[in-house]
């Protein structure tokens, strides 16, 4: 379970303070699939960053299951970024001097996993790319390398996966092939998914659609069916 509470964030421009997110509260509930939609500047982003722990809350409360998150230091946020949620982004972020398998094994390495090895590779053949292990990013398509940064979020097993317009880069089937991956993801490993899109066909595979504008939350709808 994920619950803000009052969470706002405020920023210093040139300007003065700049209100990116105004005060909103929302829970999402263990195992659902959540799409987050707006148009761009519309704070999509931002709210995934609070709730990752990577930007911090000029307001509010952020609770990740039991734990205040808004309460903690650096090490102890980095260490449950580590083991509770799993981030996909973009631009997939994978490291280019390793190969596929040794993207997945460094989470698992960070968290101190004897048999990270073998783990790394269930992953990478659960996200279909059995065989392509072995390599390099360059040598993957934007889509299989999707796939390894959905593997390397997925390592330590984490209660939450966060993706931030994980197709953003990818052609629409590919797209399409990604989302499927993370909502399959999600249903069979019961784990929270909150999905940055502003593609609101990939937005509807989600159980519920977020909607941004300006910083506000102008609508919130369960999936029709
Ligand atoms: N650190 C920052 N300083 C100033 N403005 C910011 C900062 N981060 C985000 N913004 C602004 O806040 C708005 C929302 O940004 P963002 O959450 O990235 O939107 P989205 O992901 O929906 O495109 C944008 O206008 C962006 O320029
Ligand atoms: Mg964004």
């Amino acid at each position: 379970m994920i619950e803000l509470i009052n969470v706002s964030r405020t920023v210093t421009s040139g300007a003065g303070p700049l209100t990116i997110l105004h005060p909103t509260s929302l829970r999402f509930e263990r195992g659902q699939a959540v799409a987050i939609t707006g148009a761009s500047g519309s704070g999509k982003s931002t709210l995934l960053g609070l709730i990752a722990g990577l930007d911090s809350p000029t307001t509010g409360q952020i609770m990740i299951g039991a734990e205040d998150i808004t309460t903690l230091d650096e090490e102890t946020l980095a260490r449950l970024r580590g083991s509770k949620i799993g981030i996909v982004f973009q631009f997939f972020h994978l490291i280019p001097s390793l190969t596929a398998l040794e993207n997945v094994m460094v989470p698992l390495e960070i968290a101190g996993a004897r048999d990270a090895r073998a783990r790394a590779q269930a992953l990478i053949d659960e996200v279909g790319l059995a065989g392509r292990g072995h390599h390099y990013p360059s040598q993957l398509s934007g889509g299989e390398q999707q796939r390894v940064a959905i593997a390397r979020a997925l390592a330590n097993d984490p209660d939450v996966i966060l993706a931030d317009e994980p197709t953003g880069n990818l052609d629409s089937r590919t797209g399409e092939q990604v989302i499927d991956l993370l909502v399959d993801v999600n249903r069979k490993r019961g784990r929270t998914l909150v999905l940055v899109t502003h593609d609101l066909e990939l937005a509807a595979r989600a159980d519920r659609t977020i909607r941004l504008r300006d910083g506000h939350v102008v609508s919130d709808l369960a999936r029709q069916n």
